[in-house]
């Protein structure tokens, strides 16, 4: 059921016309951007839906607006979908849906009561909701959550692995092919950390009792002895910075009294912002020295970190090493790497289980790995490679650096597996779009691996970097533990099931008949509202920019929150049992929803929107609009649900059934939404 594009259809002929009687042609691109310009009303008082093109257009007809606006409305045919259309201001054409449509809509959304499997394996099915498929269905590959195995899962994590796991889903509600795919980072410099590290670091009996305890503790301790050795070499080149930027701060402040002096304006301004620049040089280095300085003292306390900084002093090229080692098919590196990885595995598996996200397929960068040398020489054969410095490089307009695919000693690079990646995707799947769910931090990257594609022959295949912001801490600095650590995801779900238990436990507390809930099943519900409000409260952001975790937000009942949704959800269940029927009962009951006053109205006519909502998420891969949507679905549902001309329960036998079917289409529609942003609903709460 897609509304605007209906109403957009009979637009389209008028607007052609607006040009033609001008003695003009329109180019489709001005019709679309016209027809985009139709979108739902901002308040009810504009109608429900708003067409404001007659402004823009006023240049290229030569027309003033009220004039477009009167021909419009003059000329197009809108009969079996808007009961008026006016204009109003200077130039709005204001609409307003028939009710018999709007109704008609709803009944088709509430009788289909066909399901859809939402993954390849089918656990999750949901509700078709009239929801038509396209006409051409697309082959779409959602590469996302990719973490690098070997070190636990961190909250940076979490904005793919749900940003992904919504679109794969979106995509295929909606009527694409969709193949997910988890490229883990299994190949890469960290196993020779772990590899190194579990050689002179480990404790054998703590691997065999819980090796993935031991392999994050192994991870994180070569981490840290990493860091510190940066630090200690990385000190003195900040001493002598910070002696050079006083020397600047000097200078500049001589430079400042002599165009002082000669009362030279511009020479002013240009020595004053010299020397904030030299300033707040010198002002950050003396913030990371002291950091430094501070991290070492620590270290220095601790024996055992003092002992190994000085036994393993070149533990950065010892590490590099072994990673050679492993990719050069080093027996002994590959047998522990063997042995490692399916612990790894687990790891990350726990957490995927937890948020229930699946994959099709996790294709990490190792499977990869005996497709880099020929790929290099296709790379050569069509002549897009150039040794530079003895290394292997694609040279690229518009990039100041090439893209390098073969390092000088041989080695390959994350680059050259994502072009193996596309290889093989190409070859298997053979997708029309491929989407790569990661951090914006890595545009760059993706920018020309896009473009290396494109001359390697990729031209038809659509690929997109849908990248995103960073989490935040309440400081408002990337979201950090207080020790100055990443925030591990896992204990991250934790809190969040432990904050949604102390809301679970205030509301069956606070019910009038006393608490229903057993421990066992208030965990159960706990376990549903925390899961959704983590993954909520990120799906919610805007995922270009930066957001700031806020646990007792994310949890709040009355707001943008999962939790208010899934609270809406309970409540249609609550009418449900009030009027002594289930949701299968009403839906076999062959009712018809009928209209008797604005407050249905109004839900209605949001019920409907939601393919509408959909199709925007994909414009630009937007999880967000589908949460706002959500979120305004269920304030209409509460305006309708606390208003007494809108009963449910006891007033006349045909009335309570329409309702009642407008409660259960409102129901299986925040289910269906939520279920495409990964949430789950429980029935009561
Ligand atoms: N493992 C990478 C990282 O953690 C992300 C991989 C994203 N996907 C890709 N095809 N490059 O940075």
């Amino acid at each position: 059921m897609q509304i605007l594009a209906q109403i957009r259809q009979r637009f389209a002929p008028v607007v052609e016309s607006l040009f033609t009687a001008q003695g003009l042609t329109a180019t489709k691109q001005q019709v679309d951007s016209a027809l985009a310009m139709i979108r739902p009303a901002q308040s009810a008082q504009f109608g429900d839906y708003q067409a404001n093109f007659a402004m823009p257009l006023a240049k290229p007809l030569g027309l003033k607006p009220p004039e477009i606006a009167q021909r419009v409305i003059a000329a197009v045919d809108l009969s079996g979908l808007c009961s008026e259309v006016s204009v109003a201001g200077p130039g709005f054409i204001n609409l307003k849906l028939a009710d018999d449509f709007l109704c008609q809509q709803a009944n088709q959304a509430f009788k289909d009561t066909a399901s859809i499997a939402l993954d390849r394996a089918g656990m999750v099915a949901v509700d078709r909701l009239g929801v038509s498929t396209p006409t051409i269905s697309e082959n779409i590959v959602v590469d996302f959550s990719s973490p690098n195995v070997a070190k636990p899962m961190h909250v940076g994590h979490i904005r793919s692995t749900v940003i992904g796991d919504s679109l794969a889903k979106v995509c295929r509600y909606l009527g694409h092919r969709v193949t997910t795919d988890n490229h883990l980072g299994d190949w890469g410099t960290q196993f020779g950390m772990i590899i190194y590290g579990f050689r002179h670091f480990g404790n054998v009996e703590a691997y065999h009792a819980a090796p993935v305890p031991e392999l994050s503790r192994i991870y994180r301790y070569v981490r840290r002895l990493l860091d510190l050795l940066e630090k200690l070499r990385d000190l003195p080149k900040w001493e002598q910075a910070t002696v050079t930027a006083q020397e600047r701060i000097s200078i500049c402040q001589a430079e400042l009294a002599a165009a002082e002096s000669s009362a030279d304006k511009a020479a002013t301004k240009v020595a004053r912002k010299n020397l904030a620049d030299a300033q707040q040089q010198v002002k950050e280095l003396a913030e990371m020295i002291a950091k430094a300085q501070q991290q070492l003292r620590g270290a220095a306390q601790d024996e055992a970190v003092s002992r190994d900084l000085v036994q393993h002093a070149h533990l950065h090229e010892a590490v590099l090493a072994e990673t050679s080692k492993l990719h050069a098919g080093d027996s002994d590196n590959v047998n522990l790497w063997k042995e490692i990885l399916p612990h790894c595995h687990d790891e990350i598996d726990r957490v995927y289980h937890r948020l229930h996200v699946q994959f099709d397929h996790c294709f990490g960068e190792s499977f990869y790995h005996d497709r880099l040398a020929p790929l290099v020489t296709t790379l050569q054969n069509q002549g897009l490679v150039k040794t530079s410095e003895g290394a292997q490089c694609v040279f690229l307009d518009n990039f100041d650096a090439p893209m390098i695919v073969q390092k000088r000693d041989g080695a390959f690079l994350y680059a050259t597996t994502d072009l193996a990646t596309i290889q093989y995707r190409m070859e298997h799947w053979r997708p029309d779009r491929v989407l790569y769910v990661v951090d914006h931090r890595q545009s760059e990257h993706f920018h020309k691996l896009f473009a290396v594609a494109q001359r390697m022959g990729y031209q038809h295949v659509q690929l997109v970097h849908v990248n995103f912001g960073t989490v935040m801490g309440n400081d408002g600095k990337p979201f950090k533990t207080r020790e100055g650590d990443t925030v591990g995801l896992e204990g991250l779900i934790d809190d969040a099931v432990a904050k949604a238990l102390e809301v679970v436990a205030t509301l069956d507390d606070a019910k009038p008949a006393g608490p229903e809930f057993s421990a066992t099943q208030r965990r159960e519900i706990s376990e549903v509202v925390g899961v959704g409000a983590l993954k909520y409260g990120d799906l919610s952001q805007n995922r270009t920019s930066d957001y700031r975790f806020d646990f007792d937000q994310m949890v709040a009942l009355d707001g943008n929150t999962a939790t208010y949704l899934q609270y809406s959800f309970a409540r249609a269940n609550g009418i449900f049992a009030k009027a002594e029927t289930t949701p299968d009962s009403i839906r076999s009951a062959n009712t018809d929803i009928q209209l008797t006053n604005e407050a249905e109205r109004t839900l209605l006519l949001a019920l409907i929107r939601f393919q509408d909502s959909l199709e925007e998420v994909l414009v630009d891969y937007r999880p967000n609009l589908l949460c706002n949507y959500l979120f305004e679905l269920t304030q209409e549902f509460f305006r309708f649900y606390n208003r007494t001309d809108c009963r449910v329960v006891g007033v006349e036998p045909k009335l309570q059934a329409s309702r009642l079917a407008i409660c259960d289409l409102m129901a299986r529609t925040i289910k269906t939404g939520l279920a495409l942003l990964g949430i789950q609903v429980v029935g009561k709460m």
